[in-house]
C-alpha cells in the first residue's frame, strides 16, 4: 500500500477488542503501511489530534501476543456521535484535514452499531467530496446485537464468562441453604438485546440446574408474575436463581431499574445507563416474600474478563481486524467486516463484507422462537448457536500470578 493506516476503538470495551487492533496492525504492516496510527479515545480524541504511532508500542511478536490478550480498549474508547454532515461540515473538514496531513489511505474503526454510524458518515462525506481515504468498520460488542453478522467478536468471551460465573453463583448459594431460603438475582448487560442474559443458560448441565428463570429484554416483564413464579419455586427448592437483563422493561415501556435507584445518565446516542435491576428485584423479593436475597451485578466484570476469553473469539477478533485492512487496500469503503458461519459441527466461520448503511443503528435481537414459550428460558436453538463461540481458552500471560497487559504510557 502507498499511504498510512489509522485505527480507532469505540463503544464499550470487550475482552478481545485489542485482538482486532493487533490484527489491523499486523496486516497493515504486512501490506507495507509505513505508519499505523492509533486514535486515542476514538474519533473524539482524534478531533483533538490525539493519536500515536503504534510502532512505538508494538515492537515485538510478544507485544502483539500481549495486546491480543489485554482486555478493554488499549487506545481508549469513546461514545461520541458525529453530527449529520449538513449540520456541521466544519467537523468533517477538520477530520479530513488531519487525515490528509497524516496521509491516511485506510481508516479502520472497531466498534458496535453506534460506532458504525461514524464509518457511515465519514465514508459518505468522502464520496461526496471526492476524497480517496477508505473507511471500514470492524465489528465489536459483547451485546452481539449487530445486524448481518453471525455474531460479534467480544460476545463469545463475555458469554463464556457469564455461563461460568452463573454456575459459580448457583454453586455458592446451594452451599448455604440448609435452613434458609435464598433468592439470587443475577443482572447481565446487553441493553435491549438478550444474547448475554441468555448465556446464563450455558451453566445448565449434568452437574448444574442452571438459572431457574431467565428474563430477556425482548419480552415485556411482569413484576407480579415474577413474584408468583419465585414463590412457586420456593415451594420446591431452597435456592432460586434468576437471571435478568439490565434492559428488561414492563409492558408500559419503563425499565425495571427505573423503579429503583437508577442513574439518570444518558449518553450521546441517547442510551440511558442501565443498572440496578437486580438490586430493585432482590429488595422486592425480600419485602414480598421475606427470605434472604442477593443481587449480583456482573457489570464490567463480564466485559473485560480476558482470563476466561474464548480462543475462538480471540482468533476471530484478530481475523476481522486483518480482513478490514485487506478490504480497504482492495478499494472497499463504507463497509463493515462480518462473520459468516459456514457450519456448526465442525464449527467453521469465515469473513465477508457488508454495506455499513444496513448495519449502523440497527439492533439484532434474540429471535422469538429461540426463547421458550412462557418467555422465561432459552431453547436448544439458542444453545446450539452460542456453544461453538465459547470454545477453547487463550490464557493471559501471567507474571507473579497476575495477568500481564500491554498498556499505553502517557
Ligand atoms: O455497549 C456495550 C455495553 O456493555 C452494554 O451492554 C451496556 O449497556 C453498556 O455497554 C454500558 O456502558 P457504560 O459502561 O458506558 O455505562
Amino acid at each position: 500500500m502507498k499511504g498510512n493506516v489509522i485505527v480507532g476503538q469505540s463503544g464499550g470495551p470487550t475482552a478481545v477488542i485489542n485482538s482486532s487492533l493487533a490484527g489491523v496492525y499486523r496486516t497493515a504492516k504486512d501490506r507495507g503501511a509505513k505508519k499505523v496510527y492509533g486514535m486515542l479515545h476514538g474519533i473524539q480524541g482524534f478531533l483533538d489530534e490525539q493519536y500515536v504511532d503504534l510502532s512505538d508500542y508494538i515492537k515485538t511478536d510478544l507485544d502483539v501476543e500481549l495486546l491480543k490478550r489485554t482486555p478493554s480498549a488499549f487506545l481508549g474508547s469513546c461514545r461520541y456521535k458525529l453530527p449529520e454532515i449538513h449540520e456541521d461540515r466544519e467537523v468533517y473538514e477538520k477530520i479530513f484535514g488531519i487525515l490528509d496531513k497524516l496521509d491516511i489511505e485506510c481508516f479502520i474503526y472497531i466498534g458496535g452499531n453506534d460506532s458504525m454510524d461514524t464509518i457511515k458518515k465519514l465514508s459518505d462525506y468522502a464520496i461526496v467530496t471526492g476524497k480517496t481515504t477508505k473507511f471500514i468498520g470492524v465489528p465489536k460488542t459483547i451485546d452481539n446485537d449487530l445486524a448481518l453478522t453471525d455474531h460479534t467478536p467480544g460476545f463469545g468471551s463475555a458469554a463464556k464468562y457469564i455461563g461460568t460465573a452463573t454456575k459459580e453463583v448457583i454453586r455458592d448459594a446451594m452451599g448455604l441453604v440448609y435452613n434458609t431460603d435464598i433468592v439470587t438475582i443475577i443482572e447481565v448487560m446487553g441493553r435491549n438485546a438478550g444474547w448475554l442474559t441468555g448465556a446464563t443458560a450455558l451453566s445448565k448441565g449434568e452437574d448444574c440446574d442452571g438459572p431457574d428463570l431467565i428474563y430477556l429484554p425482548e419480552l415485556a416483564f411482569d413484576i407480579d408474575n415474577f413474584i408468583e413464579r419465585v414463590k412457586e419455586l420456593l415451594q420446591k427448592k431452597k435456592s432460586v436463581v434468576v437471571a435478568v437483563s439490565e434492559g428488561i422493561k414492563t409492558k408500559e415501556g419503563k425499565y425495571v431499574c427505573e423503579y429503583g435507584n437508577a442513574s439518570d445518565y444518558v449518553d450521546a446516542f441517547g442510551h440511558r445507563q442501565l443498572a440496578g435491576t437486580a438490586s430493585f428485584l432482590s429488595n422486592l423479593v425480600a419485602a414480598e416474600i421475606g427470605c434472604k436475597t442477593r443481587a449480583v451485578e456482573f457489570s464490567t466484570l463480564q466485559r473485560s474478563a480476558s482470563h476466561l476469553a474464548s480462543r475462538i473469539d480471540v482468533n476471530e477478533a484478530f481475523q476481522v481486524g486483518g480482513a478490514a485492512v485487506k478490504a480497504a487496500v482492495e478499494g472497499d469503503t463504507g463497509k463493515m467486516i462480518v462473520l459468516k458461519r459456514v457450519s456448526d459441527d465442525p464449527y467453521q466461520c469465515t469473513t465477508d463484507i457488508c454495506d455499513v448503511h444496513k448495519i449502523s443503528n440497527v439492533e439484532k435481537l434474540v429471535p422469538r422462537d429461540w426463547i421458550s414459550r412462557d418467555g422465561t428460558y432459552l431453547t436448544q436453538k439458542f444453545i446450539s448457536y452460542i456453544e461453538p463461540l465459547i470454545q477453547g481458552e487463550l490464557l493471559p500471560v501471567q507474571v507473579d500470578g497476575i495477568p500481564r497487559h500491554l498498556f499505553l504510557q502517557k
